[in-house]
C-alpha cells in the first residue's frame, strides 16, 4: 500500500462525490415541492429493493474468502432479527416514506420509470463488467464500496435537511417525542466514509465503506490499479447522476 497512491485515490474520490453534490436535484433539495421529492424517494426505493440481489451477485464474483465474509455480513444486516419481529431495511425505508406524509397507496401504485429501469440495468451491467477489471477483487470491491456504500450515504446525507424539515429526525440524539428515521438516518451513519481520509482509518471506524476500504487499500498497489478504481468510480457517478437527472425537468 503506497500512501501517495491512496492520497490520490482519496482526493479523486472526493472530487467525484462533489460532482454528485452539485446535481440540480441536490442543489435544489430544499425548494423542490413535496410531490417531486416524493417521486424521487419512491423511485429511489426501487434501487434499494435491488440492493440485496446486486450484493448477492457481487458475492459470487468475489474471490477472496475474507471479502466474501464481510460482504455476507453486510447483506445479513439487511434482515435483522431471527424471529421475524424486526423490520427489514426495505420495510424501514417504506416506513420512513410513510412517516414523511406520503400515502401508502401512492408508494405501492408507483411503478419504475423507464429511466429507473435503465439505471437498474446499468448497475447490474457495471457489476458484471467489474469482472474484466478484477485483479484480485479490485473491480468488484471498488463498486461495492463506492456505488453501494459511499454514494448511498452521500445521497441520504443530502436528503437529510429536507427530511428533517418534513419532521423526520435523522440524528442519533433526537428529542424523545420526535419521529425518528428508521432508514435514512442509520444509513447515513453506517454506510458513510467515516474517516476524514482513507489514510486514517482506525480500528473503531467500522462503517460498511470502511470495512471494504481496508480490503481495497491492499489492492491499490500501483498506478494501473488506481486508474481501474477511478474509472469504475466515474462509471458509478454517471449512473447516479443519470438516475437523478430524470427529475431535473420538473425542478
Ligand atoms: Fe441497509
Ligand atoms: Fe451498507
Amino acid at each position: 500500500m503506497d500512501s501517495l497512491l491512496l492520497k490520490n485515490f482519496d482526493e479523486i474520490e472526493n472530487d467525484f462525490i462533489k460532482r454528485l453534490r452539485q446535481h440540480p436535484v441536490f442543489v435544489n433539495i430544499m425548494s423542490i415541492n413535496d410531490e417531486l421529492f416524493g417521486k424521487v424517494l419512491m423511485q429511489r426505493r426501487f434501487l434499494s429493493i435491488y440492493f440485496t440481489p446486486m450484493y448477492d451477485i457481487s458475492i459470487d464474483i468475489l474471490e477472496s474468502e475474507n471479502a466474501k465474509i464481510i460482504a455476507r455480513k453486510i447483506v445479513r444486516e439487511e434482515y435483522p432479527g431471527e424471529d421475524g419481529n424486526r423490520l427489514s431495511h426495505r420495510e424501514s425505508l417504506f416506513s420512513d416514506i410513510v412517516s414523511l406524509g406520503y400515502n401508502k397507496d401512492a408508494i405501492l401504485s408507483t411503478r419504475k420509470t423507464s429511466s429507473t429501469r435503465d439505471v437498474l440495468g446499468d448497475m447490474f451491467d457495471l457489476i458484471y463488467l467489474s469482472r474484466s477489471f478484477n485483479k484480485g477483487d479490485l473491480g468488484i470491491l471498488s463498486i461495492l464500496r463506492f456505488l453501494f456504500e459511499v454514494l448511498v450515504s452521500e445521497e441520504y446525507f443530502m436528503y437529510k435537511k429536507r427530511i428533517e424539515h418534513m419532521g423526520l429526525c435523522c440524528s442519533e440524539t433526537s428529542a424523545p417525542n420526535s419521529i425518528r428515521s428508521k432508514f435514512y438516518g442509520p444509513h447515513i451513519l453506517y454506510d458513510s466514509k467515516t474517516s476524514k481520509s482513507i489514510l486514517d482509518i482506525g480500528p473503531n471506524q467500522i462503517s460498511h465503506s470502511d470495512q471494504l476500504t481496508k480490503l481495497l487499500n491492499e489492492l491499490i498497489v500501483d498506478e494501473e490499479a488506481l486508474s481501474i478504481v477511478c474509472s469504475l468510480m466515474e462509471k458509478s457517478i454517471k449512473i447516479k447522476c443519470k438516475f437523478y437527472s430524470q427529475f431535473t425537468q420538473y425542478i
